[in-house]
């Protein structure tokens, strides 16, 4: 299933882009600024939706980036895309103004690394733009989550349903400023800074 997934994740997308997260990707990369550093950028969705930025986009898997480059074109800001592991950024310190990670931090196998590696190299009280689907505070569903989670993984490119990424964000040092729960409190936005302290 991986290689089918990464071959057709903007089809498989398309009735949940139309209906709940384009709207949600829009008015969060309104506020990137300056230099921005996307992680896991996939097919590039996000690329039409920014303005009065500069992108680097980093994305692992050639398939996937591949397909990006035709929004690259269609974007109205300059876009580089990477190959890389937001586990190992190859950026130096303190190089970009604004994060944004979209539906990544399911997917990465050590989120907590990831957002290390993005503190690292977003200046201080640099913004983070997040958009991700967490674990259930509902017993019940949280549980079916956990169940569901090994199976849904080997479908579903390495995507966990069940992290408990607030938490994790929280672990890695960076100040949430705002965090908006929707669809049953398993979509979380997250707007957060880089705190001056060193990592
Ligand atoms: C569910 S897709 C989301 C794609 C895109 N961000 C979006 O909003 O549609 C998860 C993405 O995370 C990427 N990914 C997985 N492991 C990663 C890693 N270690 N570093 C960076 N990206 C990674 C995958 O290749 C894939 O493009």
């Amino acid at each position: 299933m991986g290689t089918y997934f990464r071959t057709n994740y903007d089809q498989l997308m398309k009735p949940l882009e139309k209906r709940m997260f384009s709207r949600i990707r829009s008015k969060l990369l309104a506020k990137a600024q300056g230099h921005v550093l996307e992680v896991g950028s996939g097919t590039g969705i996000n690329f039409p939706l920014y303005t009065n930025v500069e992108v680097t986009a980093i994305e692992p898997d050639q398939t996937m980036r591949d397909q990006s480059m035709k929004r690259v074109k269609e974007a109205s800001v300059p876009i580089q895309v990477e190959d890389g592991d937001a586990q190992r950024l190859k950026f130096a310190d303190d190089t970009f103004d604004t994060v944004v990670g979209t539906l990544v931090l399911c997917s990465i196998p050590d989120p907590l690394q990831a957002l290390q590696e993005m503190r690292r190299v977003l200046k201080s009280q640099g913004k983070f733009l997040l958009f991700e689907h967490i674990r259930s505070d509902n017993p019940v569903l949280g549980k079916t989550m956990d169940i569901l989670t090994p199976a849904w993984k080997r479908m579903f490119d390495g995507c966990h349903l069940n992290r408990n990424t607030v938490e994790i964000i929280r672990n890695a040092g960076i100040e949430i400023e705002s965090i908006h729960r929707m669809f049953n409190r398993i979509f979380v936005v997250i707007e957060g800074s880089n705190p001056k302290q060193s990592y």
